[in-house]
């Protein structure tokens, strides 16, 4: 094929012509995947290390979850929350379970989870706690990223997310991650909530100070002000644990939910709480048309299955110290954080940016991310092999 016949220009071209440019995507355009890989409209390969951001855990096109969904098409798809349909209470049932919480409220995208639990921390506050009417305050974490919608920018710490979105959401006070300190200084009275990211992923996978989460696990219980853990990129397996926040043996009072409870098909997020914090919200006070739909909860329930086996929290445990070891040994490294499958890399900046970094690697056959500088974000599937780790690595060695 001549360089005339390839696909990819007038589609790249064609993307760019006709849809906002609110992403700068590296210049590959994908046609088809399964398990940890990808094929584009050229039948050029890929390893995908990015796996949507974690919302790939399970790989592309898992197969368990595509039979789920098919049997769903064949049934019943969508039938708004005017009514119960027969898929919904086992996947709530089974997500409670494996939360260990009483109740789940499902919506679609993360960040819809992310208002939802802003919403439901406000209304325990003035409902539970007793905070005067309007003066609900949220303590969030620097370099924070929970997702796009008007409110959630208004506490980001980050001038592309933020700037220019104004007037912002008033009631959420900043203070530095991982600074136990600080975030204790900054409870007060009206104080509902603190949202965090066990890990930050889009601040570059950085894994806060041991004893950090058991220490705001601490304070929150203190000072009655609910712990709230994003972990829609973290969790669900990411980690090597269901939770991020487990590997300080920290439970929040609600587990926020989104990426790969989708199991790569389907947008499904949810948050996850005890009676005492969700069963605040009453009919009419929120919900989404299409969060908890028959697909949704079908494809839902069979995440909650593999997960249930404990496989793929274990495959990300013992592949991630793998993936680790391989990049603590590359030269033109200067740092490495994260857990499991999952990393943040620093590339010596003197060498090429993150986004260099990424173009060069798609180059060889490897998809992987940049965050910010000289950041990558590595995130395979869960599905990941031993001898695909070694192959990102050792592509990784030849761009270094
Ligand atoms: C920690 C965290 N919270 C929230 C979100 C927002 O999720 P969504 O893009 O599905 O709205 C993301 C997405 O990257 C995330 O990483």
């Amino acid at each position: 094929m001549t360089t005339v016949d390839l696909r990819t220009p007038g589609e790249l071209a064609d993307a760019e012509r006709w849809t906002a440019h609110n992403y700068h995507p590296l210049p590959v355009v994908i046609a088809e995947a399964e398990g940890a890989w990808v094929t584009d409209v050229d039948g050029r390969r890929y390893l995908d290390f990015l796996a949507g951001y974690s919302a790939l855990n399970f790989g592309h096109r898992h197969p368990g979850l595509i039979a789920a969904a098919h049997a769903q098409l064949d049934r019943v798809t969508l039938t708004s929350r005017a009514f119960v349909h027969d898929r919904f209470a086992g996947f709530c049932r089974g997500l409670a379970e494996l939360c260990g919480k009483d109740l789940v409220l499902p919506m679609n995208t993360g960040a819809e989870a992310v208002e939802t639990a802003i919403k439901v921390a406000r209304k325990w506050g003035y409902q539970v706690k007793g905070v005067p009417d309007g003066r609900a305050n949220i303590i969030v974490a620097e370099n924070n990223f929970h997702g796009r919608t008007t409110t959630i920018v208004s506490f980001s710490t980050d001038a592309d997310a933020r700037d220019d979105f104004g007037p912002y959401t008033p009631g959420f006070t900043i203070v530095p991650y991982g600074d136990l300190d600080a975030l204790t200084a900054a409870i007060d009275d009206h104080t509902v909530a603190v949202l965090l990211e066990p890990i930050q992923g889009e601040a570059g996978v950085l894994v806060p100070p041991a004893g950090y989460l058991a220490g705001v696990r601490a304070a929150c219980t203190d000072r009655n002000v609910l712990m709230i853990a994003d972990e829609i990129q973290s969790g669900l397996g990411r980690t090597g644990r269901t939770f991020a926040i487990e590997h300080e043996d920290v439970v929040p009072d609600m587990y926020v939910l989104g990426k790969a409870l989708g199991g790569g098909i389907v947008p499904v997020s949810a948050v996850a709480a005890n009676r005492d914090v969700l069963g605040v919200l009453k009919p009419g006070e929120h919900g989404s048309t299409f969060g908890g739909n028959p697909l949704a909860c079908a494809v839902g329930a069979e995440v909650v299955k593999l997960l249930g086996t404990g496989e793929f929290q274990e495959r990300s445990e013992r592949l991630g110290r793998r993936l680790h070891e391989g990049l603590a040994a590359l030269t033109g490294v200067v740092a490495v954080r994260g857990r499991g499958l999952w990393a943040g890399v620093d590339i010596d900046p003197a060498l090429m940016t993150g986004r260099e970094a990424c173009e060069r690697l798609a180059a060889k056959g490897v998809l992987v991310k940049d965050t910010h500088g000289s950041t990558i974000r590595l995130a395979p599937p869960l599905v990941i092999t031993e001898a695909e780790i070694d192959l990102a690595l050792a592509k990784m060695r030849e761009i270094l």
